[in-house]
């Protein structure tokens, strides 16, 4: 019998998180082994795997296979939702479970940013957007998102979905009250998630303020985007990626000085 569902097996309400062939137990009892999953998340956090909703509560979830043949394992998107002071945050990861090991995960991590908080002005956020020749029917993600306003501002002017991702807490809060504020809510998710570990690809336009590294660092990410996908870069160029066109605005604002817009179009064109 092959059941592929989750299982609740014990009053600890213990997860099975894949169920094997009972068949392949019965065979090689002695050499199969279960692959355990430790989730941290916050104690009001809900969790599911691969969208199926589990029922623990508390800071440490523990998950337990039946037992699978050496070397066996499943890859699951974990996630995890919850409430501060009213705004929802979610924390998703990808993880592998192998027979014989146990995996830990952490959902409440609060890894450093790669880079601080600096806005791009909103006169810098329109050319980006109007660069990357947004449409109806576009996915704007904003990797690192800040207040939200590039995202905000898709969704305002163009109608279009967007996303921003950001890695710091209290750049997710001002996100939310942003798009709360400006009524976007339908249109505008906002995902508190280390960028570098995203699935990219439904995006149909990148927004980038970052650093060069971090850039190049994202290019095997980026270089999955469906072809036609457009990215465009704030003060920041790609080394290795040749941009399709540059622009240099000079907007008013306290400090003025000149902001470059870099334009990329996927496939990628090799500097
Ligand atoms: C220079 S700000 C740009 C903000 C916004 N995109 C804008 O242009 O106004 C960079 C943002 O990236 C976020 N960030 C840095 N490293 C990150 C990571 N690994 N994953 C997600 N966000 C990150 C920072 O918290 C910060 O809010």
């Amino acid at each position: 019998m092959r059941d592929t569902r989750f299982w609740y097996l014990s009053p600890l309400a213990i997860l099975v998180l894949a169920g094997l062939s009972s068949v392949v137990i019965g065979q090689q009892a002695a050499a199969n082994q279960p692959a355990y999953l430790e989730v941290y998340v916050p104690a009001n956090a809900r969790l599911t795997i691969d969208s199926a909703k589990t029922q623990q509560t508390g800071t440490l979830r523990r998950f337990e296979s039946p037992p699978l043949p050496p070397g066996q394992g499943f890859t699951y998107r974990v996630k995890a939702v919850w409430d501060v002071q009213g705004n929802e945050i979610v924390s998703e990861k990808t993880v592998r479970i192998v027979a014989g090991q146990e995996t830990k995960v952490d959902l409440r991590q609060d890894r450093q940013p790669d880079v601080v908080y600096v806005p791009t002005p909103q006169e810098v956020v329109d050319k980006m957007l109007e660069l990357a020749d947004v449409k109806k029917g576009d996915v704007v993600y904003d990797l690192g998102c800040g207040d939200g306003r590039i995202v905000v501002t898709a969704a305002k002017k163009y109608g279009v979905k967007a996303v921003g991702f950001d890695i710091d807490p209290d750049r997710i809060k001002d996100s939310l009250e942003n798009v709360r504020k400006n009524k976007v809510e339908d249109l505008v998710t906002i995902k508190k998630a280390d960028i570098f570990t995203q699935d990219l690809t439904e995006a149909s336009v990148i927004t980038l303020y970052l650093l060069p590294e971090l850039n190049v660092k994202l290019m095997p990410q980026l270089e999955k985007l469906k072809p036609g996908s457009r990215i465009v870069s704030h003060d920041f160029d790609m080394r290795g990626a040749k941009p399709i066109k540059t622009v240099t605005i000079k907007p008013k604002g306290e400090v003025e000085r000149d902001h470059t817009i870099y334009l990329w179009k996927i496939p990628l064109e090799k500097e």
